[in-house]
């Protein structure tokens, strides 16, 4: 196992007879490791959101370029990368390894298959550290406490926090913004806090009817606006351009997905944006 390894505390089972978070999103960006009940899902969504799947490449686009900035721009070199969705291309440890070997990531993820193909795929750079913590963001102590964080990231040097396309699975009163809030407590001065959200504010009925596909097929999903969106950065200052959709997010930093058989379709479904904490 790589260092700083750790497991045990979340259910290990894999249930492929009911529709998971991950691999409904790995069907839209043409992965294998979905089931019948996520391609199922996936599809009752796009049937409301038309460019889902766009979106989905858009998401692992502003993904790779928040990391890119983190390095570039803010000089961080360690991540905390929460929601780490099934490897798929451009994954955080390869962007960030590429621009700065010794970079060192901590993927964390409430889904046992997504750590187990993680584990089995996800290698880092001889120089750098790759370690993946089995957690739910529900508890962001058990994260911020777990062995496998203290020995591949170091506390005391600024760390980019990562939650692309998983705050949404939240609703507010599950505490979200404390949880947030905590996260960022546990981090020193000069981490940053990168984060994208689904959004109806370009289509209010289409998302509203996305979010009604979702809690059928037993998946909470929540739309936010702009301006909720924002407040999720409460405690840190947003980097230009500020919150703003997918594509429009440094658009400069490059990392553009190879696939272009899906053009960018119709309107925007998410927002997206980086803070740094003073
Ligand atoms: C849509 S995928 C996003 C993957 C990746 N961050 C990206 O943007 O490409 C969402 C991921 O968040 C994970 N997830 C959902 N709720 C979570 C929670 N409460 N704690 C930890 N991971 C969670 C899912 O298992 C899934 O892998």
């Amino acid at each position: 196992m790589p260092d700083g390894e750790t497991d045990g505390r979340l259910p290990t089972t894999i249930d492929t007879s009911v529709a998971h978070e991950a691999r409904v999103y790995d069907y839209w960006l043409g992965g294998v490791d979905n089931y019948p009940a996520d391609r199922s899902l996936g599809e009752a969504i796009a049937g409301h959101i038309p460019g889902v799947r766009s979106m989905a490449r858009a998401n692992r686009v502003f993904l790779g370029r928040s990391v890119r900035y983190a390095i570039t721009e803010l000089g961080i070199t360690q991540f905390l990368d929460i929601g780490t969705g099934l490897p798929t291309a451009r994954n955080t440890h390869q962007v960030a390894q590429e621009v700065n070997p010794a970079a060192r990531i901590v993927y964390v993820d409430k889904d046992p298959m997504v750590l187990a193909h993680a584990r089995a795929l996800m290698k880092g750079s001889p120089e750098g550290r790759t370690a993946f913590i089995h957690a739910d963001l529900r508890d962001p102590e058990s994260i911020l406490r777990d062995p496998g964080l203290s020995s591949t990231l170091d506390p005391d040097r600024p760390i980019a926090i990562m939650l692309i396309a998983v705050l949404m699975y939240f609703h507010d009163e599950d505490g979200l913004h404390d949880i947030v809030a905590r996260l960022l407590d546990g981090v020193p001065a000069g981490s940053s806090l990168a984060i994208s959200h689904f959004t109806g504010d370009f289509n209010d009925t289409g998302a509203a009817r996305a979010v009604q596909a979702a809690g059928r097929g037993g998946l909470t999903l929540v739309a936010r606006n702009r301006s909720e969106v924002e407040k999720l950065f409460a405690g840190t200052d947003l980097v230009p351009p500020g919150v703003t959709t997918l594509e429009n997010w440094q658009p400069a930093l490059g990392e553009d997905l190879p696939d272009e058989t899906d053009p960018h379709e119709g309107p925007a479904w998410a927002w997206a944006g980086m803070g740094r904490k003073p």
